[in-house]
């Protein structure tokens, strides 16, 4: 409590006890028992709840974690936000904007019934539609050219190699009609020009890269740092798409949640339904946490406590 009211008072951004920082935010939300593990895709239901690490990576390629920083999990929708870097990368600001759009549905991530109010138009790259037409423009010469480049270019995000879940992948293949009539209904209205599909295969295999948390705050930080990962040096993408990137997260990277997140935290953020959240603060780092149990929303729980608290007591909310 006294921490969090001596930086409330605004005076003492905590980067200097960074590393104690992290340790309270595990241990204070460690026995918080509210959400559910996700079950529609069958195999995440069999994850222990009680997993939870939180980490913070700084722009300057220091990493701090407490709990189950190594464990990993499946991206799942996280993954969104790196795809959709890649491509703006490719295609630029202007085309992207046309073909995926910037703005918030006010629905769930998997809702036909947005695409339908919106004339076939995806609205953005974080909701499932916008997000299979995003993953549709990712460069390579054929499906499978295109999945290596996904798995490449988060795999250089994260700074190490990352594996696809072979578990979860066959899981959610078997699953994922709903994705399948969403990809149809953008081929439909001329939104996907290729085999919808494949399309989906792709973007099944985005969301089942395995992940820690540890890999998440490196990965965040790699946006915080205008493209260039801070622990290899490696430039990514450039400092143009990361400021693309983070504004639409702010507007819809916690789904219809976007609002109160940014009322509360202030940070552009992220989320995936295996329990991971990356949250990123331009020009300083990034907080990657992990705790299975969500919200309605499909938000971790612990997740968004932890950085909540980062936010607050590390000074780091953008307004
Ligand atoms: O397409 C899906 O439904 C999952 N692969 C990803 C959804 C997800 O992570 C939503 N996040 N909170």
């Amino acid at each position: 409590e006294g921490i969090e009211q001596e930086v409330s008072t605004g005076s003492l951004p905590g980067w200097d006890r960074v590393e104690d920082l992290v340790g309270a935010a595990h241990a204070r939300y460690r026995d918080v028992d509210d959400g559910v593990v996700a079950d529609y895709i069958p195999v995440l239901a069999t994850v222990d709840p009680g997993l939870y690490g939180v980490c913070v990576a700084e722009s300057g390629g220091a990493v701090h974690g407490a709990g189950d920083t190594e464990v990993e999990f499946s991206v799942q929708s996280i993954s969104k936000a790196f795809v959709y870097a890649l491509v703006c990368e490719e295609f630029g600001h202007q085309d992207v904007l046309e073909r995926v759009g910037v703005n918030n549905t006010g629905l769930p991530f998997n809702s036909v019934i947005a695409v339908e109010l919106n004339d076939g138009h995806p609205m953005n790259p974080m909701v499932n539609a916008g997000a299979l037409a995003t993953t549709a423009l990712m460069p390579g010469a054929s499906f499978g050219e295109q999945w290596e480049n996904v798995r490449g270019g988060l795999s250089a995000f994260a700074g190490r190699q990352l594996e696809l879940d072979d578990e979860v992948y066959r899981s959610e293949s078997a699953t994922n009609m709903r994705n399948k009539a969403i990809a149809r209904l953008l081929q439909s209205y001329g939104r996907i020009e290729v085999d919808p599909l494949e399309v989906v295969d792709v973007y099944t295999r985005q969301c089942a890269l395995r992940v820690s948390a540890h890999d998440l705050a490196v990965m965040g930080a790699t946006l915080a740092d205008g493209g260039v990962n801070p622990v290899t040096g490696e430039r990514v993408v450039s400092g143009q798409v990361c400021r693309d990137t983070l504004a639409v997260l702010a507007a819809t990277g916690m789904y219809e949640r976007s609002g109160e997140w940014l009322f509360e935290i202030g940070l552009p953020a992220k989320s995936g339904v295996a329990g991971g959240i990356v949250a990123v603060a331009p020009g300083k780092g990034a907080i990657g946490t992990f705790s299975p149990p969500l919200d309605p929303a499909g938000n971790s729980v612990r997740g968004q406590r932890a950085t909540a608290y980062l936010s607050r007591t590390l000074g780091l909310n953008v307004f």
